[in-house]
């Protein structure tokens, strides 16, 4: 091994606990184990205890970790090149452009590349305001997550009291856009009371008059998670969307779907397939490098694109290790990983809900493909979050060797998002553990 490497690998956890006061994070959970090395699923903390991997390290890693197919491709292209100028082109570029416009809705074919999931929205929302007139309020929802930079921090819920108080969002509101929100349909805790099965879509209803009475001018664009993630994996109904599609059309706003956390992980490429719907620009990010730093764009041939005029220059725009590696990643996906997803989505889903039979506190388990939430409640007919209940089987569960996320504003949802090449018996590993931590907490 490279001695600088050994040199790193083996810090102790003192001088580990010594290095802490030199970071500062804003955001992640505090508690957490330090992690040495990952394989497949699992990860290896310092003390060599193996855990699986429910939340795919920001549900970015895909392959899981150190993915032997993904490596010896990046090996190779490392050793031509790494970094490239946003202006020089390179066949790893087009060729990816060119792979992302097959698998997009048709009429989608024109992608743009930047850093991240906070720049990229902000890519779309630029698309959005050259190709729309009076207009400069954007639409999102109740609970949506779309980064924390300045530009889309509005839109993301850490900046509403939607936790039950004000969070770190809020303190930039000098600075942040503000967003015009209207509710999610969020069918397991409906905002207007209503019941799905006779509701008459009054929030889609809503959404309309938004446009109508809310706005000044025309909207500059409608952006919208089709599950929704960090707010508490909300799946979005398809009838919401496909009613939020024909009123976008109507009044001419452009719809962005934030796709950073559905692309493949909803066991299809994209949302548009899932829910038979198109939006007019698909946001990536996340998984999209197959585990480097890789976001994007896709956008509509209707609407009017970049001008080279520094309109949307970032350094590392044109990452072309990234750029492999999500060309890799697409590869995997058609030759098996995606149907994978959907099988072990399923497989997990039928695990959850036999538990769901014997602990009701299991109020509803939200599961499309491998973006899995349970939101965990005290009594299943009055509904009241299952908060600390939630936070004693996520660190249970840790304790157990399983490592889940947490969502919704009020951390009662726990999330499973495995990479998507986990197998049955790790499904299996992921089910059972749960079930004594079930034990133990109810
Ligand atoms: C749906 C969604 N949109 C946007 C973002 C922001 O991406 P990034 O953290 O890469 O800026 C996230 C990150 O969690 C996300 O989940």
């Amino acid at each position: 091994m490279d001695s600088l490497l050994n040199e790193i690998y083996s810090m102790k956890s003192t001088e580990i606990k010594e290095c802490e006061k030199h970071l500062m994070l804003g955001g992640g959970t505090k508690g957490i184990p330090v992690m040495k090395r990952g394989k497949g699923v699992r990860v290896f903390d310092v003390d060599g205890k193996a855990y699986i991997d429910c939340t795919s390290q920001s549900w970015a890693l895909y392959l899981g970790h150190a993915n032997d197919e993904m490596n010896r491709i990046l090996s190779e292209h490392m050793n031509n090149m790494t970094h490239m100028h946003q202006g020089v082109h390179t066949p790893v570029r087009y060729y990816l452009a060119r792979l992302l416009s097959r698998i997009a809705p048709p009429g989608l074919n024109r992608v743009s590349f930047t850093v991240g999931g906070g720049p990229a929205i902000e890519a779309a929302m630029k698309i959005c305001m050259k190709n729309t007139v009076d207009s400069r309020d954007f639409l999102c929802l109740y609970d949506s997550y779309h980064g924390t930079t300045l530009g889309v921090l509005g839109a993301t819920w850490t900046s509403t009291r939607s936790s039950g108080k004000l969070m770190g969002g809020s303190r930039y509101l000098h600075l942040t856009k503000p967003f015009i929100r209207v509710p999610n349909p969020n069918c397991y805790r409906c905002f207007l009371g209503l019941k799905k099965e006779s509701c008459g879509m009054e929030c889609a209803k809503i959404l309309e008059l938004t446009i109508q009475k809310g706005v000044a001018g025309n909207p500059a664009g409608l952006i919208l998670e089709p599950v929704q993630a960090s707010g508490g994996q909300v799946i979005l109904p398809a009838g919401y969307i496909k009613e939020a599609r024909k009123i976008c059309d109507r009044y001419s706003v452009p719809l962005i779907f934030d796709e950073i956390q559905t692309y493949c992980r909803i066991g299809q490429f994209f949302a548009a397939d899932y829910f038979n719907v198109s939006p007019d620009i698909i946001v990536l990010g996340k998984a999209l490098g197959g585990g480097l730093p890789l976001a994007g764009i896709i956008i509509s041939d209707k609407l009017r694109g970049f001008e080279q005029d520094g309109e949307e220059l970032h350094t590392f725009a044109n990452n072309s290790l990234s750029q492999v590696a999500a060309i890799k990643l697409i590869k995997m996906m058609e030759d098996g990983i995606l149907e994978n997803t959907r099988n072990m989505g399923g497989y997990i889903r039928k695990g959850l809900e036999s538990l769901q039979k014997i602990y009701p506190q299991m109020g509803d388990i939200r599961q499309a493909g491998l973006h899995i939430g349970v939101e965990f409640v005290k009594d299943p007919v009055t509904k009241e979050p299952a908060v600390e209940e939630a936070s004693d089987i996520r660190k249970e569960m840790m304790k157990m060797g399983i490592i889940l996320g947490m969502g919704g504003p009020c951390k009662q949802v726990l999330k499973i998002k495995p990479p998507l090449i986990i197998n049955r018996q790790e499904c299996d590993e992921v089910l059972d553990k749960l079930s004594e931590t079930l034990k133990v907490v109810f």
